[in-house]
């Protein structure tokens, strides 16, 4: 028997004869279809199939969706292919119960119905979305490296069609408003509950009968096309991610391919694909991943409320987007610089960009009424939080501060964007050092999700809070952090970095370097990311990292060829690439010589690269770990990822250190050591780790 107080689903069956089951799981903020919320359907539904009633309603009490997906923290659970196989035959059978009901069923969405959460929706006959903008559906397990595993890649295909339902497996993307109706997914869009309602009751009257796929979608689901789709739908993933990192995409496909979505056989053999899938490391790692994430999000938010106006210094690359992303998120903004023009152009290339990313004519004048030039600096004194981004230059930092400090407000806060002067250097001149933080985004401001939240021992802990409930109202991940030499990620980067030039000086190519690096599952090579950061800036930070650090100097004479050559990376055009529309031009035929190289590497060279790659990342990770600057070696595995991109099939460098041995690490660490030099040394908290 079900406790009725830890009931998830409560159950009203009207005058008409609906019963109308509303899932409503006590004590959580989301719904999730967990193993006691299937058990209890379950339950109700084998009542309803010797007795059915008119027609069934599922609903959600939550006002935060319908249901979010399968209780991720489950799959953390899972000791064997066995147990992974049960939980997910469980699923099966509940959504089978209900979709085999006698009567009719309808799904009534309103908010999010992700995951498990659309799967539950495919199950019923129907489906009735409320049309706003929470309204939002997707199959997004793929990005926790396993696919839908209660029928949902099968009954996506019949519902949508195989090019359209793949596709949403696939990329695992979000299908919102509107769309949802015009995909498929969603039979009736109403405008707001009671219409829904009414529209639920309406088919359950009428059962005009379940939506399938176009003929023309269905033709392509027969045998004979399905392998040349298959051949194409590889190619595509195969130039995205690799099978061996990343084997959910390539399962999805192949189950389609060989079963066409069809018959009893398509679901038990999805059962057994995300099972197996499930037991991968990058199942379990990409979970991590996921819930990193949910931990990073998750710290105060205490102190948003505080926040209505932010007035941003220096309208350059960094502060127009900063600019751009409060007003989107809804604060009253004013972007100051030295001159007008420099804001004017700001201003122009923020409504161009927004333009583009904002579809909503009402919401994009919204957002651009929000952002106000104000070349006097009007803004200072009425601004909850004034950041500050202009030249990475310390002295000028210094004397903007002084003069505007005097004209904040009680509480506000003073928040610097720089990414490598340290804190304290730019606190020693204020009057109330307790009030500046670092607010340090990544470039491009819109795309990098990390924030890193720079303190001093003098921070005062509510400018910390306040801090990272800036960056979460603007949807970023805050990382807390001491003030240290390019704090946590340009820490991290900036030895694997130097170690790519390293080996270019060697004779390796950009593209053998590269690869090295991608082989390993970084998103992009270390030279190629040296051209996208500018090698201007890479020259500056590396130089900056190892002064403060008290280390040698690298050596930066292939930096220095580049940029004598005008060479800056992507921003001019051409660095280690070449570069033509923000992409790299990669035709052997228009390769950018390494300047000064004469020899080339010998074979075992070429068999140690990628672990020089790899290794003297994850050292520095370790130092970082030993410093204490972040909080814990989980947070600076969640600051890495997000910061830099590392591998996230390997869980974060600290995690991959930890499954690939903490002894096994540090014995090569001592190996490259010895051939390549003492910046090999393995870190002392390696030790520590143990
Ligand atoms: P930028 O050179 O594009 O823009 C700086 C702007 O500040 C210019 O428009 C300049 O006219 C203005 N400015 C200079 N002194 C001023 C003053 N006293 N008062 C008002 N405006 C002044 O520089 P960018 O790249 O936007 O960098 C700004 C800050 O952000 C720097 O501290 C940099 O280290 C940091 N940062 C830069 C990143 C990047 O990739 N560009 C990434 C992360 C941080």
């Amino acid at each position: 028997m079900i406790d009725p107080n830890s009931a998830s689903w409560r159950e009203e069956t009207d005058a008409a004869g609906i019963l109308w089951l509303t899932l409503d799981r006590p004590h959580q903020s989301v719904n999730t279809l967990a193993s006691p919320v299937l058990e209890e359907l379950a339950a109700i539904l084998s009542r309803c199939a010797v007795k059915p009633p008119k027609g069934v309603v599922v609903r959600s009490g939550k006002k935060s969706g319908f249901v979010v997906g399968a209780d991720v923290k489950e799959f953390t659970t899972l000791k064997t292919l066995e147990e992974a196989r049960a939980l997910v035959q469980r699923g099966h059978r509940t959504l089978d119960a209900l979709e085999s009901l006698p009567c009719p069923t309808v799904a009534l969405i309103e908010g999010s119905a992700l995951g498990g959460g659309l799967e539950l929706a495919l199950a019923c006959r129907y489906r009735v979305g409320i049309d706003d903008d929470r309204l939002v559906l997707g199959l997004p397990e793929v990005l926790l490296g396993i696919h839908p595993g209660f029928g949902g890649t099968v009954r996506a295909v019949r519902t949508i069609g195989a090019l359209a339902a793949l596709e949403l497996m696939l990329t695992g993307r979000n299908v919102k408003g509107r769309k949802t109706r015009e995909l498929g997914l969603i039979d009736r869009l109403a405008k707001d509950e009671p219409t829904a309602v009414s529209a639920a009751r309406d088919l359950i009257a009428s059962d005009p009968g379940a939506r399938r796929a176009s003929f023309a979608a269905r033709l392509l689901s027969l045998a004979p096309l399905r392998p040349l789709v298959r051949r194409k739908l590889i190619a595509q993933v195969s130039r995205k991610v690799r099978r061996e990192h990343y084997p959910a995409p390539y399962a999805i496909i192949d189950l389609w391919a060989r079963y066409g979505a069809r018959g009893s056989r398509a679901f038990a053999a999805e059962a057994d694909s995300i099972a197996a899938l499930a037991a991968t490391p990058t199942a379990r790692n990409l979970i991590r991943v996921f819930m990193l994430q949910d931990a990073l999000k998750a710290q105060s938010k205490d102190g948003a409320a505080a926040l209505g106006r932010i007035h941003v210094i220096g309208a350059g690359v960094m502060g127009a987007d900063i600019a751009a992303l409060c007003a989107v998120r809804g604060l009253e903004v004013t972007l100051q610089d030295r001159e007008q023009i420099f804001i004017d152009q700001a201003l122009v290339r923020v409504r161009a960009d927004l333009e583009k990313k904002m579809r909503d004519p009402e919401k994009r004048a919204a957002a651009i009424g929000r952002l106000c030039g104000d070349l006097a600096g009007a803004g200072v004194g009425d601004a909850d939080l004034v950041i500050e981004a202009i030249v990475e230059d310390v002295e000028a930092k210094r004397a903007l501060y002084a003069a505007i400090e005097p004209r904040l407000k009680a509480g506000a806060l003073l928040a610097t964007n720089t990414s490598s002067i340290r804190l304290e250097t730019l606190a020693s001149g204020l009057d109330d050092p307790s009030r500046l933080v670092g607010v340090h985004f990544f470039n491009p401001v819109a795309q990098m999700p990390l924030v890193e939240i720079v303190h001093t021992p003098l921070t005062s802990a509510t400018s910390i809070a306040t801090a990272i409930a800036f960056a979460r109202k603007l949807d970023k991940l805050p990382l807390p952090c001491r003030s240290a030499p390019g704090f946590v990620v340009n820490r991290v980067l900036a030895p694997y970095m130097q170690e790519a030039m390293h080996a270019a000086r060697e004779g390796f190519s950009a593209d053998e370097i590269d690869r090295a690096a991608t082989d390993f599952g970084m998103p992009v090579g270390p030279v190629e990311l040296s051209d996208m950061v500018g090698l201007d800036v890479c020259r500056h930070v590396g130089e900056i990292v190892s002064r403060e650090l008290g280390r040698p100097q690298p050596d930066f004479s292939v930096l220095d060829a580049k940029l004598a050559a005008g060479q800056r990376g992507r921003k001019s055009g051409g660095g280690f690439y070449l570069w033509r529309d923000g992409k790299v031009v990669r035709d052997a035929s228009t390769r950018v010589p390494m300047p000064g190289v004469a020899t080339t590497p010998d074979p075992r060279a070429r068999a140690d690269l990628q672990d020089r790659l790899a290794l003297i990342f994850v050292n520095e990770c370790v130092a970082v770990w030993r410093e204490g600057l972040v909080g814990s070696a989980d947070l600076v595995d969640a600051g890495v990822i997000f910061g830099s991109g590392f591998a996230p099939f390997r869980g974060g460098p600290l995690h991959y250190a930890r499954e690939r041995g903490f002894e096994a690490c540090t014995s090569r660490l001592q190996e490259l050591a010895s051939r390549y030099g003492e910046r090999f040394t393995p870190d002392a908290g390696w030790m520590q780790l143990r």
